[in-house]
């Protein structure tokens, strides 16, 4: 079965996730962008990297109607960059994304969404409510990206490879309120707790909340690594392989939670969303999600 994947957005992120879609020969891309000229830019330049085994093409657009063959829809778009914190440019997000999802439910109402546009959580609360779709169909791509860096800082500390990490997860809200999850986590089977005092945990948590803004010292802004932890959902959708992540979908009553998008740890396979996954929390890890939960209503509620 051949998939179109169309991006909506042709910035750094959304040909960043197109360059490796085509570069991988996963299927189709289509790249759709406010300003015409740059998805025909981006798509022109990205073809050239088509492997020549590659049965798929790339091709931008401005005109929401090409949309209607997707089967995959990642939001990318942004109409202003923030400086400060995630949730400056609100209000115009919102209104850009209850847009966009008036017109992908005219043009392709049966796609799974994935949305990266800044705050994730946010949005996605506002693109599954205004479309209706399934809440199991639509997600916000974040908190893999956050538990990259959570990995990145414990291998750097330990000075150990990542590849012998596992369950270091970071849910809650791609923001300030983000929770790192170490009680889960583990180096080599032994449990992060034991191998790490309080005043390295606590450094961890503001390296991993603070990790953009120190990105920021150096370039513009990040792209790479959330274009990458996009691929990889995509390719488990394509590929109908399930894929174990932490992913911001809308809660309804799983880990205490309603009228709230957050990140949670799911399983992902053709369908999208397969199951929301039950981990254990120790106390203060609970309590902090709950902060989290209530900093996202809170924005949601300030909209
Ligand atoms: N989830 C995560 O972990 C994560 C990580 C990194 C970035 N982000 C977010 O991802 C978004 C994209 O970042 P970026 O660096 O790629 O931004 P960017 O380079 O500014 O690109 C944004 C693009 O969106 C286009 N656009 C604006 N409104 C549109 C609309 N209604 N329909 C179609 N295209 C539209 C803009 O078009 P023009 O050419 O007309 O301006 C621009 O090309 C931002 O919100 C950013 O904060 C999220």
């Amino acid at each position: 079965m051949f998939y179109l994947i169309s991006i909506i957005g042709s910035g750094r992120v959304g040909a960043s996730i197109a360059f490796l879609c085509v570069a991988n020969a996963l299927d189709d891309v289509l790249l759709l962008n406010r300003t015409k000229d740059k998805a025909l830019g981006e798509s022109m330049d990205i073809a050239n990297a088509i492997p020549p085994t590659s049965k798929f093409s790339i091709r931008g657009t401005d005109d929401y109607s090409e949309l209607s063959d997707s089967d995959i829809i990642v939001i990318a778009a942004s109409r202003d960059n923030y400086t400060k914190d995630r949730t400056e440019n609100i209000q115009s997000q919102v209104d850009m994304i209850k847009e966009i999802a008036e017109k992908i439910k005219q043009y392709c109402p049966s796609a799974i969404i994935l949305v990266i546009s800044n705050p994730p959580d946010v949005l996605t609360y506002f693109f599954q409510k205004g479309s209706g779709f399934s809440r199991f169909k639509v997600m916000g791509i974040a908190s893999s990206l956050d538990s990259s860096r959570f990995r990145y800082f414990i291998s750097e500390k330990l000075f150990v490879p990542q590849s012998s990490i596992s369950n270091a997860l970071v849910l809650g809200e791609h923001g300030d309120s983000m929770v790192p999850i170490f009680s889960n986590a583990s180096v080599n089977g032994t449990n992060l707790n034991s191998l790490i005092d309080d005043t390295v945990r606590e450094s961890m948590i503001n390296n991993i909340r603070g990790y953009w803004k120190q990105l920021r010292n150096y370039k513009s802004r990040s792209q790479f690594g959330i274009a990458k932890n996009t691929y990889d959902v995509i390719h488990a959708i394509i590929n109908a392989k399930e894929l174990s992540v932490p992913a911001s979908i809308v809660l309804e009553g799983e880990y205490g939670e309603n009228n709230v998008s957050m990140g949670i740890p799911v399983k992902i396979n053709q369908n999208g969303v397969s199951e929301i996954q039950k981990i254990d929390l120790d106390g203060s890890e609970k309590l902090m999600l709950k902060e989290s939960s209530k900093k996202i209503r809170d924005d949601i509620n300030s909209v």
